[in-house]
């Protein structure tokens, strides 16, 4: 399949993993550019230029595909080093750059100069048009259903991506809720050139994370995610648990008054215990709706293999049938 975001980004097939907080190690990234998808290392788990660099070095070992880095913008009151990682993502030879969080405008010139393609992530259609006008290459257009961050404004990708496909310019991928070639096809039927996963590709056979997480995921249904510090304009969709169940009734007792120290047991520093060490009620993780549609853990190769064949056979026959009869 060739579409606007498979050239751009010289990949095989128009499907993207999402940079994940604690997932997007190399091991992920390789395993999703080696079946032909574009995988991403997620810059700020490296944290410090000398780690990313180093992570970046250990996904050229093991694949020679593209593959991107994430750039998340946080408000921080330690903010990492964004030119040094900047600096380790163009010496270390990545050819794109998913940017999410604040628009990169920061960022844009220097990426952009070193020949780097920047695929930004956002939520809303006029998030897409700003991250248009400033120069980036592409957008990641994240629906509500999204695992992490699905911004204010609730808009589900059933709105989303045709709005987005009326109004932008550049290519964009469907983000939020994509796990299969249903969701490929119908992505694609919307104007996307093509879609970006997170949460299906935790459950997979390659994704460096305890198995516990990937079971997590398995036993979920799609109504097991919970919304979680709206009160500070930072939502973020995760797994229910003890610690997620515990952090809503704060937000409930506190109101308007919430501060992020309130909810720091259940929100700080969780990701290392959660995704390494399987402790799934240490806290908060993101994770999409989509859990509802993830029954097994496949390997990189045999999903991307299965979603591109029955992509294939949803529009050769179940679609182009409805025409022919
Ligand atoms: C465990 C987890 C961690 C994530 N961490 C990040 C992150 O650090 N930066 C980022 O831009 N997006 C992050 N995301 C969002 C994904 O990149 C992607 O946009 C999202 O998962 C898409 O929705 P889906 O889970 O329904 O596929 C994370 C998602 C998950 C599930």
């Amino acid at each position: 399949m060739k579409t606007a975001i498979t050239e751009m980004f010289g990949i095989q097939h128009p499907i993207i993993q999402g940079g994940m907080h604690y997932v997007g190690f190399a091991e992920m990234a390789a395993a999703v550019s080696n079946a032909g998808g574009l995988g991403i290392i997620t810059g700020l788990t490296q944290g410090t230029p000398e780690k990313l660099a180093n992570e970046i070095a250990r996904c050229k070992d093991m694949t020679d595909k593209p593959f991107g880095v994430n750039l998340t913008f946080l408000p921080s009151l330690n903010p990492p080093d964004y030119p040094g990682l900047v600096k380790a993502i163009i010496e270390g030879g990545v050819k794109v750059v998913e940017t999410a969080g604040r628009n990169p405008e920061q960022v844009l010139p220097h990426l952009k100069g070193a020949g780097i393609k920047v695929i930004h992530k956002c939520t809303s259609v006029r998030h897409s048009l700003k991250a248009q006008s400033i120069g980036c290459d592409a957008v990641s257009v994240d629906g509500f259903e999204c695992g992490g961050h699905p911004g204010e404004d609730d808009i589900p990708n059933m709105i989303l991506l045709p709005r987005a496909a009326d109004e932008l310019e550049i290519p964009f991928v469907a983000s939020g809720g994509m796990a299969d070639a249903r969701s490929l096809v119908a992505a694609l039927a919307m104007g996307a050139e093509g879609m970006n996963m997170g949460t299906r590709f935790i459950a997979t056979k390659e994704a460096p994370v305890h198995d516990n997480v990937k079971q997590a995921i398995l036993a979920a249904s799609e109504l097991d995610t919970r919304l979680v510090m709206r009160p500070l304009r930072n939502t973020e969709r995760v797994m229910t648990n003890d610690a997620v169940e515990k952090l809503l009734e704060i937000e409930k007792e506190k109101g308007a008054d919430l501060t992020f120290e309130d909810i720091y047991e259940q929100v700080a520093g969780v990701y290392p215990r959660i995704m390494a060490e399987g402790d799934m009620d240490a806290g908060a993780w993101s994770c999409g709706m989509v859990a509802g549609l993830i029954s097994d853990i496949p390997t990189c190769q045999e999903l991307i293999d299965r979603i591109m064949s029955e992509a294939e056979a949803i529009i050769r026959q179940r679609l182009a049938g409805f025409l022919d009869a």
